[in-house]
């Protein structure tokens, strides 16, 4: 199935819906940056060794992968980067959030880049060498940090390619062959048709 065709049939499913309204009726600078990474994970997946419901899994976890901050107050969300600690912490916790939403979502395994997507730096099992993520958790989290990297911020102008690759190698602890396709596909834009769907 063609990249676009899927996504499109993806963002109209009954199934997305809803989750998708509510992130969008929630704040358009986290619906837009969902979107992108939505859209990044589709063409990463489409090279990948995937099954549709795989495919399916991942693109759906990078849409949501943000969800749970719906469950946080706005002002925390759209606030320029001053945030007391409780309201620090309030944030962290947005994947875990995000994967109680989809506790009944149909595609389960996206749930797993939902609660994993920021944990790119940590990992339980280094001597044991083996991998902390899964590879489409790993996927997600770094189109997300490249997405919130490369692209500007109301506090802050997005970095350069060279930058963020920069930063990407030093605090990504998985396989650093992800890195290499966030930095190829990561500045993708929407197709129209997509964008017309998604209202933006
Ligand atoms: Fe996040
Ligand atoms: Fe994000």
């Amino acid at each position: 199935m063609k990249a676009v065709e899927f996504a499109c049939d993806l963002v109209s499913s009954p199934a997305v819906k809803p989750h998708l309204e509510s992130l969008a009726g929630f704040d358009i600078g986290t619906f837009r940056h969902s979107a992108r990474i939505f859209w990044t994970s589709v063409l990463a997946g489409g090279e990948m060794d995937l099954t549709l419901r795989q495919w399916t899994e991942l693109a759906c976890g990078a849409l949501f992968h943000d969800l749970g901050k719906t469950g946080i107050p706005r002002g925390i969300i759209v606030n320029n980067g001053s945030l007391d600690p409780k309201q620090t912490e309030q944030v962290r916790l947005h994947p875990e959030y995000g994967f109680g939403m989809l506790a009944n979502f149909p595609f389960n395994g996206a749930r797993g880049p939902v609660i994993a997507h920021h944990r790119y730096k940590e990992n339980p099992y280094p001597e044991e060498g083996r991998s902390h993520m899964s590879e489409l958790a790993a996927v997600v989290a770094a189109l997300d940090q490249f997405d919130a990297l490369a692209y500007s911020r109301p506090y802050r102008d997005g970095l350069s390619m060279s930058k963020v690759e920069e930063i990407l190698r030093a605090q990504f602890i998985g396989d650093p062959n992800v890195i290499d396709l966030a930095m190829r596909i990561g500045k993708q834009n929407l197709p129209a048709e997509l964008a017309r769907r998604l209202r933006i």
